[in-house]
């Protein structure tokens, strides 16, 4: 049985969205992306640190032809957005004419997002996706299409599931909400 509550650090959550409902939404995410893809072949690229657990499982239920490689960004200085975009380890695959499908942890004002698009068009990519466990739609402010997404949550500071607060956390497999 998952905790009600957990504390990390100076902070208290409560369980928000438990590990079954998060493997049930990545089975049916999974479903889409191979009936969606079949016969194609497709490139993941997560965005680390957050997005290693829904990146790995998602891609172990992908069934069409899939490679996968991540990217390191960050943007996140305890609960909140820096605004600034660090890239912590680069790009080093060629994804010239490749369908891409961007894993991202969580979506908050998209510029994460938005950079790692940016940073495929010019590669000359064939086409872009986007996966992402969690958007939190009240604080994103980029019309990018989220063209599979797990949950919509409200503009609450969440940790679990690979999303930290100042690092630890990711090890919980259900996603807790900040106490306020
Ligand atoms: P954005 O660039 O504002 O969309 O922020 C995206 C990144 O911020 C995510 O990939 C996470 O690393 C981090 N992030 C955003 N919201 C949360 C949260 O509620 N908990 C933990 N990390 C978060």
């Amino acid at each position: 049985m998952a905790k009600k509550e957990v504390r990390i650090l100076d902070k208290k959550f409560s369980e928000f969205i438990s590990e079954i409902d998060i493997q049930n939404r990545i089975d049916e995410i999974a479903d889409q992306i191979n009936k969606d893809y079949e016969g194609r072949e497709v490139f993941f690229l997560g965005v680390l640190n957050g997005s290693f657990m829904f990146a790995a499982d998602l891609f172990r239920r992908i069934t069409i032809d899939a490679r996968i490689s991540f990217i390191k960004l960050a943007s996140y200085v305890g609960t909140s957005s820096s605004g600034e975009i660090k890239e912590l380890i680069g790009w080093n695959e060629d994804l010239k004419n490749k369908s891409v499908i961007i894993v991202e942890d969580i979506v908050d004002t998209g510029v994460t997002l938005e950079h790692t698009v940016n940073n495929l068009i010019i590669r000359n990519v064939k086409d872009i996706r986007i996966a992402a466990l969690l958007l939190k739609p009240d604080a994103y402010t980029k019309d990018i299409k989220i063209d599979y997404l797990g949950f919509s949550i409200p503009n609450d500071f969440v940790v679990g599931y690979g999303l930290d607060y100042d690092g630890f956390g990711r090890n919980v497999p259900s996603i807790y909400k900040l106490v306020k």
